[in-house]
């Protein structure tokens, strides 16, 4: 992030989610029934109006082809795989920028027995814990704040400082972040992951190709996104190829990796009455488990 102001990509994805959430369940891709109160503005003109909702929608798939649904199924699938390492015991979850996440206080079982690191730049953090505050009178007591600018400030210092242990099974979830950040800052925030996190670990996130960051995606919504993201001052930096997801896991020391295409996705959540809803090429999703050191 360029400037000192909250994330403005984090406000527009807190509105899809909010708008999608109004849908009934059966043609909503995910639910966060609170991201609703970080909106403000003109985010929450939108969501407040059936006409200016109605053009959000229209103009956004009309200049980006299939990002909202993109952004909705990342949402979900992320839900399903914390829900997966719920039941598998997690005793830390780590959400690297955080933004306007909200799975601190939508899954009940992180409320018992989890830590939650919510890890963000400073900017956005102060409004997220500002609304809540508001909100709730008071910020969740399993939720542990981390300000941390991962381009030039170290994670482990900050998340160590927190409080956050080392040898227990944590999973990290990095949500739409891994685009804004220096080919640096991708690669230390894989080798705290594998360095610093106990047995069963894993890592959760979604890339985009190196061609949307270097400007060669012929893709109608590459172009959008790419200049939309300069503008607000989060500028694409990193990018990755799907083909070579695996090999650069497996060389940081990750195992049982799993990548998945808009493809995948589309066949996984987008059927029956959600099968009009499109997804963007850009999007990929990975998980993979920290292998045990010899
Ligand atoms: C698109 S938002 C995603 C937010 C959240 N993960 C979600 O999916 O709703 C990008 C997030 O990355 C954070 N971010 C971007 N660049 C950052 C940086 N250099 N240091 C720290 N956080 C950064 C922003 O503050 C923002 O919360």
């Amino acid at each position: 992030m360029q400037n000192q102001e909250p994330s403005q990509t984090a406000l527009r994805v807190a509105l899809s989610r909010a708008i999608e959430s109004r849908y009934p369940e059966t043609r909503r891709i995910c639910w966060d029934p609170f991201a609703q109160y970080f909106l403000c503005g003109q985010t929450r003109k939108i969501y407040d109006s059936w006409l200016r909702r109605k053009l959000f929608c229209l103009r956004s798939e009309k200049m980006a082809p299939g990002v909202i649904g993109s952004v909705m199924v990342r949402t979900r699938f992320i839900d399903d795989y914390l829900a997966v390492c719920i039941a598998a015991g997690i005793k830390q979850l780590v959400i690297l920028g955080a933004g306007y996440d909200t799975r601190a206080l939508r899954f009940e079982a992180l409320k018992k027995e989890v830590t939650v690191f919510e890890v963000d730049h400073p900017a956005t953090q102060q409004r997220k814990t500002a609304v809540l505050q508001n909100r709730f009178g008071d910020l969740p007591e399993h939720v542990v704040f981390v300000a941390v600018r991962f381009n030039s400030e170290s994670l482990a210092d900050k998340l160590l400082t927190a409080g956050y242990q080392t040898d227990v099974q944590t999973l990290f979830i990095w949500e739409g972040v891994t685009y804004y950040i220096t080919v640096q800052a991708v690669d230390d925030t894989i080798t705290f992951v594998t360095d610093y996190s106990g047995q069963g670990s894993s890592i959760v996130f979604d890339y985009f190709p190196p061609s949307v960051a270097d400007g060669t995606c012929h893709l109608k919504e590459a172009r959008v996104l790419r200049s939309l993201f300069a503008q607000l001052g989060e500028g694409v930096t990193f990018g990755i190829a799907p083909e070579s997801i695996e090999t650069y896991l497996a060389a940081k020391g990750f195992g049982q990796i799993r990548n998945y295409t808009h493809q995948d996705l589309q066949e996984k959540y987008l059927k029956n009455s959600k099968q009009h809803r499109r997804l963007s090429e850009l999007f990929a999703i990975a998980h993979a488990t920290v292998l045990a050191k010899d």
